[in-house]
């Protein structure tokens, strides 16, 4: 057993990092390493952004905090800026993803409860998703795995498969289902892409049978996908509800869950809150990082690179059949399913100073800052690259 005064809940890699700038990571003993991890999706302008840091100094010099019983004008800008740029009317903040999605959830419920339908509280989530470490988002998470220990599975959850249509249709129709949660494109599942059809269908069906459709972009929004949020690839998929949390911060602890009016109207006075949530601080970074991001000229980077990136690495994994099976996500949220173990390519990956993350299905996840240049992109397919033909030479000497 470890000695460490930490409860022993991550799998560290043995490194520490002593400073960023840009797209690349320094650890103490001066190694630069290139970030495709980038805070697993969240450090979306990469490290020491000048916008960021100068928005963070400046408002650390006049207010950190002063509680949601007084007006924060920040919110308001945020929330303007949010709902300027999507379907929503209405922005809750919070501190994380996980604080989003439990916003997103009662948001539901409360919808029906304020229909005077409080039987409809049945929320269904897909297998392979991951929304968070609550006890609501573990029990919306399709990976049982998180639930294990924690006691019997929470009431009014239904797990399903994504290819399972008629279960899908069944269950959007009965009397007690409340929303239905999806990640337009899974993160921790192995960077999986929902196609225009499946998201339509769904979209189509929920409106049927008037329940909610709860997105959550936590990993896929803010640039990620090369789109502002990954549905906007699509016309007319828009959700109810949404939860946004990681790169709205730019690094800084901040999540959103966003709605449209009418979804949130049984979110009245006390009904929710959080001490932490908005904060002048949080709102001053985030407003910082989203006219960053949301820039037309930062989404069209961020699709040539994760063009010029996608290329590469198909070309990669045809020559190396034996360790890259597929190449999947979207934009610059990349997955590559593997033959050798992932957690051992990651080491293999760092050995060569480039960092990626791990996913379900066996994948590792490059999840490089939208600012990535096209130099360092290459840069990180000629690391992968040096990392397969290691994997390929062990691989061939354990046969
Ligand atoms: C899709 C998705 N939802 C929710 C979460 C939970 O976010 P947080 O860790 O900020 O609570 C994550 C975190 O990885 C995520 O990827």
């Amino acid at each position: 057993m470890s000695d460490s005064a930490l409860m022993a809940v991550y799998n560290r890699a043995p490194l520490t990092v002593s400073h960023g700038q840009g797209a690349w990571l320094y650890d103490t003993e001066g190694r630069a390493y290139l970030d495709c991890v980038a805070g697993i999706a969240t450090d979306a302008l990469g490290h020491a952004h000048p916008a960021l840091v100068a928005a963070l100094t400046e408002q650390a010099g006049k207010l950190w905090h002063v509680s949601n019983i007084f007006r924060i004008p920040g919110q308001e800008g945020l929330a303007q800026r949010l709902t300027n740029a999507t379907f929503a009317d209405v922005v809750f903040f919070g501190n994380s993803g996980s604080e989003a999605i439990e916003c997103a959830i009662k948001t539901a419920r409360r919808f029906h409860h304020a229909n005077g339908q409080p039987e409809r509280i049945d929320v269904i989530g897909f297998a392979g998703s991951f929304h968070g470490r609550t006890y609501a988002a573990i029990n919306a998470s399709g990976n049982p795995s998180y639930l294990e220990g924690f006691g019997p599975r929470l009431p009014g959850y239904v797990q399903l498969s994504l290819d399972d249509e008629a279960g899908i249709a069944e269950t959007l129709a009965r009397p007690t289902t409340a929303a239905l949660i999806v990640e337009p494109v899974q993160g921790e599942g192995g960077a999986r892409a929902l196609s225009e059809d499946w998201l339509r269908r769904v979209r189509d069906l929920c409106t049927q049978h008037g329940v909610l459709l709860i997105y959550d972009e936590v990993q896929s929004g803010m640039g990620r996908t090369g789109q502002l949020f990954a549905h906007q690839w699509f016309d007319g998929v828009e959700p109810d509800i949404m939860a946004v949390a990681k790169a709205l911060g730019g690094g800084f602890p901040v999540g959103a869950c966003l709605a449209t009016r009418d979804a949130a109207k049984g979110m009245v006075v006390g009904v929710h809150g959080s001490t932490f949530g908005g904060n002048p601080l949080a709102m001053a970074v985030a407003i910082a990082a989203f006219d960053a991001i949301a820039k037309p000229e930062m989404l069209a980077h961020a699709r040539t690179i994760s063009d010029l990136l996608k290329g590469k690495l198909e070309a990669l994994a045809e020559s190396f059949p034996d360790v890259i099976v597929d190449v999947r996500g979207k934009g610059m949220l990349i997955g590559l399913k593997l033959i050798p173990n992932n957690r051992d390519f990651m080491a293999l990956a760092r050995e060569h100073g480039l960092l990626v993350a791990g996913g379900g299905e066996n994948c590792v996840r490059l999840l490089p800052p939208l600012i990535l240049n096209a130099g360092e992109a290459t840069e990180a397919v000629l690391r992968l690259e040096a990392a397969c033909r290691t994997a390929r030479t062990r691989l061939a000497r354990a046969a």
